[in-house]
């Protein structure tokens, strides 16, 4: 037992209640570099004056009066003992990681004489555990930034989703605006000739009916001014330069529209320019006309605002995305308010509803991409996230307020000019 004790992988050293060496086998030998006849009788504390003194101590007066174990492993304190690693892979004299154990050592009498401390060599555990940690943070931050790069994609693909839909819905709408536009101007020339004519015409007539009294043939005058009766002459004159005159409004609110669907989808512009914000709010609000005007007032609040370096397609789509998005939060009939100012070098266009409101939960989630609180089917969920990105491209920013069961505002700010490359926006 002696010789097992002696060459055993593991230092052991028998305390005396003074902290005195009684005994320590070969591990501590090799390890502090000192024999058993230098240290014996000597104090524990002399011979390592890098032990924590009073915490050491602690611990073996609790084991001498309380006759208990006390253990310290690495991760508490990876080194007691100034004890260099010996590990034959790596050759390098780093520390050694100790894991000790105190104990009492009784006599036959059960009273306690001695404290046995072993320190086990935890490096080759700890080096792995470490390792271990290390290589899990690793694939953590790869994780983390393998999250972010899908949200860039998730993004990314949202924009050319929507950015696709609009480009063919711009085509289609820029197409059929195209084709409407040919017949619509000759219809409009026409019904100018036609006014000209059928007021010649009723001229004509009228010089007829004028001389009629002087006919001398009655039976003659009398068919005529049957005739007269019988076509309702009077209302005919009345009413013809009604519907010529309805005719033309008609026309001049397709052409309206045929120019607003045009100026919408900017087939000329996908550059930036100075645009009119106001024109563009207009042409996107009579687009959109259709989902707005059986369940919202439209107000509009206009201040003065200057001409704004943008590209005026894309903030129109945002224009839209917003005035729907109000319109779709109001369930029977509500208000839009459509408000615009400046401050300082920046322009703001306000899309404000009372509608159903927004619960905080979700405030934080609008703009993500695809998400929606729409039924499947008839929200996407891209409109936010799209504008979103339209706006920081043109360097501003979307502010948005709301209130559950009050209302939404949705605000973007807008820099009046693009920040030059390398320069911040103002
Ligand atoms: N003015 C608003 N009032 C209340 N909720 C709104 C308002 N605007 C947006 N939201 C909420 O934000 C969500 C996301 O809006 P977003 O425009 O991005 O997608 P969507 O309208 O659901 O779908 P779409 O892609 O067709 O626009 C909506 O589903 C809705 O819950
Ligand atoms: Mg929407």
């Amino acid at each position: 037992m002696e010789s097992v004790l002696q060459q055993i992988n593991l230092g052991v050293v028998l305390l005396d209640h003074e902290c005195r060496v009684v005994y320590w086998n070969d591990f501590m030998a090799i390890n502090s570099g000192r024999s058993v006849t230098e240290v014996v009788g000597q104090s524990l504390f002399d011979l390592f004056p890098e032990l924590p003194r009073l915490w050491v101590k602690k611990k073996i007066d609790s084991v001498l009066t309380l006759q208990n174990l006390a253990f310290t492993s690495w991760q508490q304190r990876p080194q007691l003992f100034n004890f260099s690693d010996s590990r034959p892979i790596t050759g390098q004299g780093e520390a050694m990681y100790q894991n000790c154990t105190f104990f009492p050592v009784m006599e036959a009498s059960a009273t306690i004489k001695y404290v046995c401390l072993t320190v086990a060599d935890a490096t080759e555990t700890a080096a792995q555990h470490l390792e271990l940690t290390r290589l899990n943070e690793l694939l953590q931050a790869e994780k983390e930034q393998q999250a972010r790069l899908i949200r860039k994609l998730e993004e990314a693909q949202a924009q050319l989703l929507q950015s696709e839909k609009m480009a063919a819905i711009g085509q289609l709408a820029a197409g059929v605006a195209h084709e409407i536009n040919n017949p619509v101007g000759y219809v409009n020339s026409n019904i100018g000739s036609l006014e000209s004519y059928v007021k010649e015409l009723f001229d004509l007539i009228e010089a007829y009916n004028r001389d009629l009294p002087l006919l001398q043939d009655a039976a003659f005058r009398a068919r005529i001014e049957q005739a007269n009766r019988e076509q309702d002459y009077e209302f005919l004159r009345g009413d013809v330069f009604n519907l010529i005159r309805e005719s033309r409004e008609g026309l001049a609110r397709v052409k309206r529209i045929v120019q607003d669907l045009r100026d919408f989808s900017h087939v000329d512009s996908t550059d930036w320019q100075m645009v009119d914000l106001h024109r563009g709010l207009d042409s996107t609000l009579n687009v959109v006309w259709n989902e707005v005007k059986f369940k919202a007032e439209v107000i509009k609040q206009y201040g003065q605002l200057p001409d704004v370096e943008c590209i005026g397609s894309q903030l129109n789509q945002v224009f839209m995305n917003l005035i729907v998005n109000a319109a779709h939060a109001i369930e029977s009939s509500g208000t839009i308010w459509l408000e615009t100012g400046t401050r300082d070098e920046w322009v703001f266009v306000r899309v404000r509803d009372n509608g159903c409101g927004i619960a905080s939960e979700n405030l934080k989630r609008l703009f993500e991409p695809f998400f929606t609180t729409k039924p499947v089917g008839s929200g996407t969920g891209l409109g936010l996230s799209v504008s979103y990105n339209i706006v920081s491209k043109h360097h501003g920013r979307i502010e948005v307020e709301s209130e559950p069961g009050q209302g939404t505002a949705f605000t973007v700010w807008l820099p009046v000019r693009q920040p030059s490359e390398g320069q911040e926006a103002p």
